[in-house]
């Protein structure tokens, strides 16, 4: 492989390794589904997992809930999702196609779309000579917008009233649950609440593999704060050095490129509100310290135009996919729309009564990071995928809290039954406390090269001196270095490798 990694050769690669398969491919496939392997569910498991204990329970101020999927549909038509939440179509005269104007419109004219409204669309696909994909027809008429939520039935009736939809978001579950978890919880302001779990968008032009399917998964958290504090953030000075990428919606007006900046600097030019940029920095930093390299992301500000019904201000972490600079996470400030759209239309009391004013109030949620599992499964094998010359394999440097299998263990020769039952002892042993994978197949070099495609980050071999000595090898993925280490040490050593205890270089 030369060059940069397609989404086109990812997909292939997760097929070939166990990491993603197409959903029912053997009856054809599902456009915008996918199946996890035994390695993919492993690496989303872990960035789900590492999400959580990073944000909630290393967090005093953030608790989690689980909402279901499937609601009573008041929730979504207060949330302004009925309404709102579509995309302008096109439909073809001559043959029926009916597609995304902004995507043909984009793809043909390269001019971006943001913002722009149904006549604007039609414009273009005039201006532009925009043609159907599928016959070639010059008849492109820009229709009635298409909703994404995903329509079912509840019960045996299929009238209108047992209507229901599948969530869009996890978000509305936190905002109805909202007065139910502050209160249980006994939470203060500020504080968080945080989800995760699947969603759903009958969206109309999957693509990209994993970048935009119809079923995905997002780890949600809605920031609550006191109305009249949204401008303090007391935890912002933790980042004042740390430096983004960054790109203002007047940068993007004056069309320049983004450049690096330190928070601190944000904050005085006053680009961003401290909150906004406390929990940019601490998505970011999530990012960097599971392996994401911090050249290939950047926060980019919402313009006017593109800002969702609910928002009053949006930035986005993107990420530089193959396919361009494209959003991994949004980080709304939602202001207390939702909150209030709920009180309006259940008529129940939300509000949060703050003990200092001894008055009751409607928190703000000055920040909403949204990110989608899937994304952030794609941007750690993409930051982690490379195809080493010297070795002629590709190696999956993932960090070894995400890798899908820690340890990996190998007799030298299969035909030797001490060496075997050596193996599998200490195999049996880690398998105790890691996800562990046992392998005798084939010369040790193709092992060693199997695991590293696996993003495996160590692999234990027992030879003949092991069973005099006691000791086996340890081998390093990111370097091919290799150590000797007591067997009754393994479990110690490889829990500290893993935890970053000590560096291999100790051993
Ligand atoms: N609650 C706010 C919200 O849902 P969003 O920007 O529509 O905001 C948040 O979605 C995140 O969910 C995105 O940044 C992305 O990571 C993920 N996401 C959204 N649509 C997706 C899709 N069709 N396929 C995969 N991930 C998606």
């Amino acid at each position: 492989m030369m060059g940069k990694l397609s989404i086109e050769e990812l997909a292939v690669f997760c097929k070939r390794k166990g990491f993603v398969y197409p959903n029912s491919e053997i009856y054809g496939g599902m456009a915008g589904f996918f199946d996890y392997g035994h390695l993919g569910v492993e690496l989303k498991n872990s960035i789900k997992q590492e999400w959580w204990k990073s944000h909630v329970h290393q967090r005093s101020d953030v608790v989690g809930i689980d909402g279901s999927i499937i609601t009573n549909p008041k929730v979504w038509q207060a949330s302004g999702h009925v309404a709102n939440f579509a995309d302008i179509m096109a439909e073809c005269g001559k043959c029926g196609n009916s597609v995304r104007a902004d995507h043909i419109v984009e793809d043909k004219a390269k001019v971006s779309t943001t913002g722009l409204y149904a006549p604007d669309l039609q414009k273009l696909i005039y201006k532009h000579k925009v043609k159907c994909l599928r016959c070639g027809s010059d008849e492109m008429k820009v229709t009635l917008p298409f909703n994404l939520m995903f329509k079912t039935t509840v019960g045996p009736s299929q009238k209108k009233e047992a209507e229901a939809y599948l969530r869009p978001e996890t978000a509305q579950l936190i905002f109805a649950d909202f007065r139910l978890v502050q209160e249980n919880a006994r939470m203060k302001l500020p504080f968080g609440i945080a989800q995760i779990g699947k969603a759903f968008r009958n969206e109309i032009a999957p693509r990209d593999f994993l970048f935009r399917c119809r079923e995905f998964e997002q780890m949600e958290l809605e920031y609550f704060v006191h109305p009249k504090k949204v401008g303090e953030c007391p935890y912002a000075s933790e980042f004042y050095g740390y430096e983004l990428n960054i790109l203002t919606s007047e940068m993007q007006q004056k069309q320049q490129p983004h450049r690096k900046m330190k928070v601190k600097e944000m904050l005085d030019r006053k680009l961003i509100l401290p909150w906004h940029v406390y929990w940019l920095s601490f998505e970011h930093r999530w990012f960097i310290s599971l392996g994401a390299k911090a050249d290939n992301i950047r926060i980019r500000q919402h313009v006017q135009e593109e800002k969702s019904h609910y928002a009053a201000d949006t930035w986005d972490l993107e990420f530089n996919f193959p396919f361009g600079w494209k959003e991994l996470e949004g980080v709304a400030n939602r202001s207390d729309y939702d909150l209030q759209q709920h009180i309006k239309a259940s008529g129940k009391d939300l509000s949060y009564f703050d003990e200092e004013s001894k008055s009751k109030i409607v928190p703000h949620v000055v920040a909403e990071p949204s990110l989608g599992v899937d994304r952030a499964f794609l941007v750690f094998l993409f930051d982690a995928y490379e195809y080493d010359s010297k070795r002629e394999n590709i190696v999956l440097h993932l960090h070894p809290k995400l890798a899908p299998i820690k340890v990996a263990v190998f007799p030298l020769l299969s035909n030797k039954d001490e060496l075997v039952a050596a193996a599998k002892k200490i195999y049996g042993e880690l398998r105790q406390n890691f996800s562990c994978f046992y392998d005798e197949s084939g010369a040790i070099g193709r092992r060693y090269y199997r695991m590293d495609e696996a993003g495996t980050p160590y692999c234990i071999t027992v030879d003949f001196d092991s069973l005099k000595n006691h000791d086996v090898t340890i081998r390093e993925r990111d370097t091919t270095k290799q150590a000797r280490v007591k067997i009754s040490d393994l479990p110690h050593i490889v829990w500290q490798l893993l935890s970053g205890m000590i560096g291999f270089d100790k051993l």
